[in-house]
């Protein structure tokens, strides 16, 4: 079978990576993909929100299955896009319809979304620029901190946590009336803050079954000791050392279950991944946000873990019988840690020279941000390279990641010296 993967991060390299694992699997592509990418599949130069140059690709290359990596495809409809197109509607597509990416796209649909389904998240309201007043009156109510949210997608961006009444007062009154995030905060809901410890949880569905891949943290703020700003990520963990059996059935039996069959009965349709971000408060797990794709960079420890072929997961999505499927996990622990052009996640500079990837044998370097120019592997984004390890501890998987940096450079390197520190 002829395989394309969307995108063009450490996500979309590490599911090329399986993917060219699996003997299912013929021709392999990847739009627009990355230095990364280009070593094991075609790279193609299309965008991944052109549908019409992506149908082109696919009829001309016989492909026959797409993974869509990022959210905006998704929330733009490519699902549906497939459906509704006599050559391509019988093309399987993993990751959900533009209906169920509004899990995704609109935080209040996934607020409501979970309400509905008795699904534990954070109380909250939303409000638009004609109820302002309103929302000030919520914030009052409030206990600081207080965390902002764009309604819309935001590159990530759209989320405030806040210290001060007044702070929180002038910022809904830019984002809604002033568009701080553009039409993404044209509507804005207030959450309660939660105070607790962040993981992630992956779910794979056909719209019937599930299957729950392993768990993971990521690492979002650029500064050690999770200071400064938010990035993509920074590094990951996996499996999640404070997850325990316990921990992880509440996950099942409080959230994953009323999830899937809340797409149910919403009808809406659904094959693909649930990222499910959670906060651990107390003993209980509670829903921060979901999103309708893997998360970057715990894709590169989260994918490396799974020993069962990706394709023939993939295949039985497709033909919903996910469950005759049994993932087959590797014991091991897994980390990975990004390493990004300095100045990220504000400005930086591209096109320098990255060294010493040759010299790498006890880790997989995952390339995000980097291209082949000139037969030199040279960096052209923020998030560059994601350098993952196994261990038999998390500690262990950390110091062979940290032991293979010690081998690569480029012009303002930085990375964070601390992943796993809170654990
Ligand atoms: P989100 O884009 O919804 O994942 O939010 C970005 C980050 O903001 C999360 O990863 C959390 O660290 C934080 N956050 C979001 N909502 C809350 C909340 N209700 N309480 C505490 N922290 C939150
Ligand atoms: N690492 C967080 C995300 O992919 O959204």
């Amino acid at each position: 079978m002829n395989i394309l993967v969307l995108g063009s991060g450490g996500r979309e390299h590490t599911f090329a990576w399986k993917i060219s694992q699996s003997p299912l699997c013929n021709s392999l592509f990847v739009a627009p993909g990355n230095s990364g990418t280009l070593e094991i599949a075609t790279n193609l130069p299309i965008a991944v929100t052109d549908f019409e140059a992506i149908k082109a690709e696919v009829l001309k290359n016989n492909i026959k299955l797409i993974i869509v990596g990022p959210e905006d495809p998704l929330v733009q409809g490519i699902h549906d896009f497939f459906l509704n197109d006599e050559a391509l509607k019988d093309i399987k597509v993993i990751g959900p319809q533009k209906a169920a990416a509004e899990l995704e796209g609109s935080k209040e649909f996934a607020k409501e979304f979970m309400m509905r389904h008795n699904i534990p998240t954070a109380a909250y309201q939303s409000f638009t620029p004609e109820n302002l007043e309103d929302g000030y009156k919520f914030l009052e109510t409030l206990n600081a901190p207080y965390v902002l949210k764009a309604d819309g997608l935001a590159a990530g961006k759209g989320v405030l946590i806040l210290n001060d009444l007044d702070d929180a007062k002038r910022e809904l009154k830019e984002m809604l009336v002033d568009s701080k995030f553009g039409s993404a905060s044209a509507k804005v809901v207030i959450e309660e803050f939660l105070d607790g410890i962040e993981l992630s949880c992956f779910v794979l569905t056909d719209g019937k079954d599930y299957k729950i891949l392993p768990t993971a943290k990521d690492y979002k703020r650029i500064g050690e000791g999770d200071t400064g700003l938010n990035t993509g990520g920074m590094g990951a963990v996996s499996p999640v050392p404070f997850a325990t059996e316990d921990f992880l059935n509440k996950i099942e039996n409080q959230i994953v279950k009323p999830t899937i069959e809340g797409l149910k009965k919403d009808n809406l349709p659904y094959v693909g991944f649930v990222f499910i971000g959670l906060i651990k408060v107390g003993d209980d797990p509670k829903v921060i946000e979901y999103n309708v794709r893997m998360g970057d960079p715990e894709t590169e420890v989260v994918l490396p873990r799974l020993k069962t072929d990706l394709v023939e997961i993939f295949k039985a999505m497709g033909n919903q019988t996910l469950k005759d499927i049994t993932l087959k996990i590797d014991e091991r622990a897994a980390t990975t840690i990004m390493l990004v052009s300095g100045g990220y996640p504000e400005a930086y500079e591209k096109g320098k020279e990255i060294y010493g990837l040759d010299t790498v044998t006890d880790s997989i370097p995952f390339h995000a941000g980097a291209r082949l120019e000139d037969g030199k592997t040279v960096t052209s984004g923020g998030r560059v390279m994601a350098i993952t390890s196994f261990g038999q501890t998390y500690e262990e998987a950390i110091k062979k990641s940290y032991q293979s940096i010690d081998k690569l450079c480029f012009d303002k390197m930085y990375y964070r010296k601390d992943i796993g520190f809170d654990l």
